[in-house]
């Protein structure tokens, strides 16, 4: 059958045909019930304006998500790594910390936590614009907003974690796996962190402790003298942990390593798979000594070193809070004397 055939068979009726048949195919690729995004939706309105192609491959594509970038899953996440990038430096760093509703409270940590930025040397006031808060009860998150630029709710968390978590409870052990998945999102999305708990105080820019060589950084309760060495003590209070892939690798085993040892808190996990962690992924780790990331566990505080100081090897916040606010007292005397000398 020759071409001219085909044309001449074509009725008006046929041609109606197609263009309800593809008027159809259209409406249900823009108004599927899958498209719950709004953003989805948006795009799809948007290929849709660029009229539908001419066969009715071209409009199964459309429905396809070939054409459209592979989205993530939870819109929870979406919103978080938004905020990461809005917070990030230029050369895509951001600092993470986490706090609860009884670290938010007045004259509690989240304070103590963002006026040591203020009372700083080398003017560390400017890191604040890259801190993102992740606050884990809506209490915390209010609180949260009235102090600082980026607050994030983490709603997902099945606990309850608002209350001061006694250290070892389940809720304790659940915050502090949340933030482990919070690492991996952020180096997913290309970007490289500073996590440090909420009670670590700043008065210089730890960053200068932190070598490019290094795969993970990670604070120590006591430290040996050799930045490599496994057999410092690890406190992932402060945890810094460049975009690779290998380290994305690395923070899964970690996270899937929670099995094995439940009931366990990342710390300690990590403390058990730590030469895992090296052989597998040729990981390099990098301790940095208590002498620039201080705390009560080897307290050396010579003022004239250290970067933060972190009131580890104390329980319960009562104790840190008193304890904090004795150190800022001796950190400002410091300052003022050593501006006079
Ligand atoms: C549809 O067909 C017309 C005419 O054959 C052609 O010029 C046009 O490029 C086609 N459009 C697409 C989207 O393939
Ligand atoms: C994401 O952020 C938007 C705008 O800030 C907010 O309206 C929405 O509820 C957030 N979604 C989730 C799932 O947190
Ligand atoms: C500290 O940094 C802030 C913000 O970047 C700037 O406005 C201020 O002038 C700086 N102060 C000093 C003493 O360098
Ligand atoms: C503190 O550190 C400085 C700089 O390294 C050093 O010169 C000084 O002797 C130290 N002070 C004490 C008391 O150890």
């Amino acid at each position: 059958m020759s071409i001219e055939n085909i044309e001449k068979r074509k009725t008006p009726i046929f041609h109606y045909g197609i263009t309800i048949f593809l008027a159809a195919t259209l409406f249900v690729c823009v108004f599927s019930p899958d498209s719950k995004n709004p953003l989805d939706r948006l795009r799809q309105d948007w290929l849709g304006a660029k009229g539908p192609g001419n066969t009715t491959e071209e409009m199964e594509k459309l429905c396809t998500k070939n054409l459209v970038p592979p989205q993530p899953q939870e819109s929870h996440d979406d919103n978080f790594t938004m905020m990461i990038r809005k917070a990030a430096m230029d050369d895509k760093r951001v600092i993470l910390t986490e706090v609860n509703q009884a670290f938010s409270a007045p004259n509690s940590m989240l304070d103590l936590f963002l006026e040591s930025f203020h009372n700083g040397e080398d003017n560390i006031t400017h890191l604040l614009d890259h801190l993102v808060i992740v606050a884990m009860d809506q209490k915390a998150f209010e609180k949260c907003k009235s102090v600082h630029h980026y607050c994030y709710l983490h709603e997902d968390v099945g606990s309850d974690l608002s209350s001061e978590n006694v250290y070892m409870s389940k809720a304790y052990i659940d915050l502090v796996w949340t933030k482990v998945r919070l690492w991996q999102l952020i180096l997913e999305q290309g970007y490289s962190f500073l996590f440090t708990d909420i009670d670590v105080m700043w008065f210089r820019d730890p960053f200068r402790h932190i070598s490019v060589y290094a795969d993970l950084t990670i604070a120590t309760d006591r430290f040996f003298g050799n930045p490599e060495d496994h057999s410092n003590h690890p406190n992932t209070g402060i945890v810094y942990a460049k975009p690779t892939e290998k380290n994305i690798e690395v923070l899964k085993y970690w996270r899937e390593a929670r099995q094995r040892f439940p009931t366990t808190n990342e710390q300690t996990v990590y403390h058990e798979i730590k030469y895992e962690l090296s052989s597998k992924f040729d990981l390099k780790i990098q301790y940095v000594s208590t002498e620039y990331w201080g705390n009560f566990c080897q307290p050396n505080k010579n003022f004239t070193k250290l970067a933060t100081f972190h009131p580890c090897c104390l329980v319960g916040l009562e104790k840190k809070i008193a304890q904090i606010k004795i150190m800022t007292e001796e950190w400002k005397k410091y300052k003022s004397i050593s501006l006079k000398s």
